[in-house]
């Protein structure tokens, strides 16, 4: 008896111990679940303007409550745990609050390399604390350091070009795609020889690692900084996949889940920017467009364009009914949004039904124009997509194309030797007037010249767009 007296108060600790793990365990599972399916309806309200600002807020709360469910398991070491959440949310805040939003692509290209980089060191750690990991969690370790290395290193160089730390164009030398096809092939290889030893030498996995940063370095360099947000997008893709990789490591169903949406959400972003911009993905990755398009540009017959005053166009603006706004890169880059706004209201004040049209590959990365627009409050049901807008656009008596060029360049539709031959554009020559906002007769992205520019209805508004609205404006108010 004394030795069950003894006994079963030990069995009853070691029974509640057990409990409370099983039960921790199923609550962590649970709240797993619950964060996947805020991710996939967060994905989905962020599909639309309307519900993006809640997806954004769901899928936040999705990732809070992943992390609270990783809390919940056994040996962590919480003292490491809140230093880095400290030193995260400080960056991430400071980050944030300081990124304008013309550096939201260079901001997201660190971003994907940081999670490259947290799959490649997460990998790492697992294989030399758990070193028997079976084929599977091996091979997934392989891949999530491969992936995730040319992330990281590829990333870094996205961001260097787009904040012109490097030069945007395409830096190439002899023999480049060679080697990067060797580089690709030797990686595969050592990958299937890490998975066929019985113990492999973790020095294996460090060099897959090199290999990998090279790689993603040799592959981003060659690409103009133009073409930077297709490469973003698809590292964006990478990220996930690294991160779906580690999960199989980890054995961690919600990053399984969550890598696999970001990886497919990224490929068909990439898609269908590349088919926006009417090119294949393999000609973003190795059609070297920044160098082939400016040749393109360089000839021409000698046309002469209408310059006109802020006066003249103001004139016209005035006795328009209808008027469409047609915003592009340098919009952005004149941070114009908010004198659009501005102008556009008087309008619709004195009755002049006013729309903007918004170009799907408009400025330099998906859903500029929309974000920059919702920043200066333009509502939501005045915004055409491009196939209304261009139903509309015969009707409309003035079109202002602000800081726009390749969008509306109708080569698109007429010179087959265009580079942009093909891609869908906005049909600003079909209105009454077109009226074209920019400071020369400098090209676009595409580095070719645009017939629009010439036409007999077209009129050019020399100038920074902020500065030449804010002339319109002013006329507006003294008229
Ligand atoms: P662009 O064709 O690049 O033209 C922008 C124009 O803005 C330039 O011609 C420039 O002319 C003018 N500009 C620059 N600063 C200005 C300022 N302060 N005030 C007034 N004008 C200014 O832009 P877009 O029409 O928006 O076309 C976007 C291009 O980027 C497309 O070719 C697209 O394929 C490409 N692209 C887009 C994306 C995404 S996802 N959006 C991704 C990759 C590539 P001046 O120098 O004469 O002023």
């Amino acid at each position: 008896m004394s030795v069950l007296g003894l006994s079963l108060p030990f069995l009853n600790a070691q029974n509640l111990n057990l409990n409370l793990n099983l039960d921790l365990n199923l609550a962590r599972e649970f709240l797993y679940v619950f964060s996947a399916v805020a991710f996939v309806l967060g994905i989905k309200l962020l599909g639309k303007q309307t519900s993006a600002r809640q997806g954004n807020l769901l899928s936040a709360g999705g990732m809070l409550l992943a992390i609270l469910a990783t809390l919940l398991s056994t040996g962590l070491h919480f003292q490491w745990i809140l230093l880095g959440l400290l030193i995260g949310t400080a960056l991430g805040v400071v980050l944030a609050l300081r990124v304008p939003m013309t550096g939201m692509p260079e901001m997201v290209a660190l971003l994907n390399g940081l999670g490259g980089l947290a799959s490649v060191l997460v990998a790492l750690a697992e294989t030399l604390i758990r070193p028997a990991l079976g084929v599977l969690s091996s091979g997934a370790g392989y891949l999530s350091v491969l992936i995730g290395g040319i992330t990281f290193s590829g990333s870094l160089i996205a961001w260097a070009k787009l904040s012109e730390k490097l030069s945007g164009k395409p830096l190439r030398f002899r023999g480049q795609g060679l080697i990067n096809l060797l580089l690709f092939c030797l990686s595969l290889g050592l990958g299937l020889l890490y998975l066929a030893l019985p113990s492999p030498p973790f020095a294996l996995l460090l060099i897959a690692g090199g290999l990998a940063l090279l790689l993603g370095v040799l592959a981003v360099l060659p690409i103009g900084g133009g073409d930077m947000p297709v490469v973003i997008s698809l590292l964006n893709a990478f990220s996930g996949l690294a991160a779906c990789a580690v999960g199989f490591v980890l054995l961690n169903k919600v990053l399984i889940v969550t890598g696999c949406l970001v990886g497919a959400s990224g490929l068909i972003l990439t898609q269908i920017m590349c088919k926006s911009m009417n090119r294949s993905l393999a000609q973003v990755l190795f059609g070297h467009f920044g160098a082939s398009a400016a040749a393109a540009g360089a000839t021409g017959p000698a046309l002469h364009a209408h310059p006109l005053t802020g006066e003249e166009a103001f004139y016209l603006l005035e006795s328009a009914e209808t008027v469409m706004f047609i915003p592009g890169y340098g919009m952005a880059v004149a941070q114009a949004q908010h004198a659009v706004f501005e102008l556009a209201e008087l309008l619709n004040k004195r009755g002049t039904e006013v729309f903007y049209a918004v170009h799907p590959v408009a400025g330099r990365m998906p859903g500029h124009m929309n974000v920059l627009l919702a920043e200066a409050n333009v509502p939501y049901e005045q915004l055409l997509e491009l196939e209304e807008a261009n139903t509309r656009l015969p009707r409309v008596d003035v079109c202002l194309v602000i800081g726009a060029n390749d969008i509306v360049n109708p080569s698109a539709h007429s010179d087959p030797h265009s580079p942009i031959y093909g891609m869908p554009i906005l049909d600003a020559e079909k209105a009454h007037n077109v009226i074209i906002l920019k400071r020369s007769m400098g090209q676009g992205f595409a580095g070719i010249d645009n017939p629009l520019f010439f036409l007999n209805n077209s009129r050019m508004l020399f100038g920074d767009a902020r500065e030449s609205l804010q002339t319109l404006i002013r006329e507006f108010k003294t008229c």
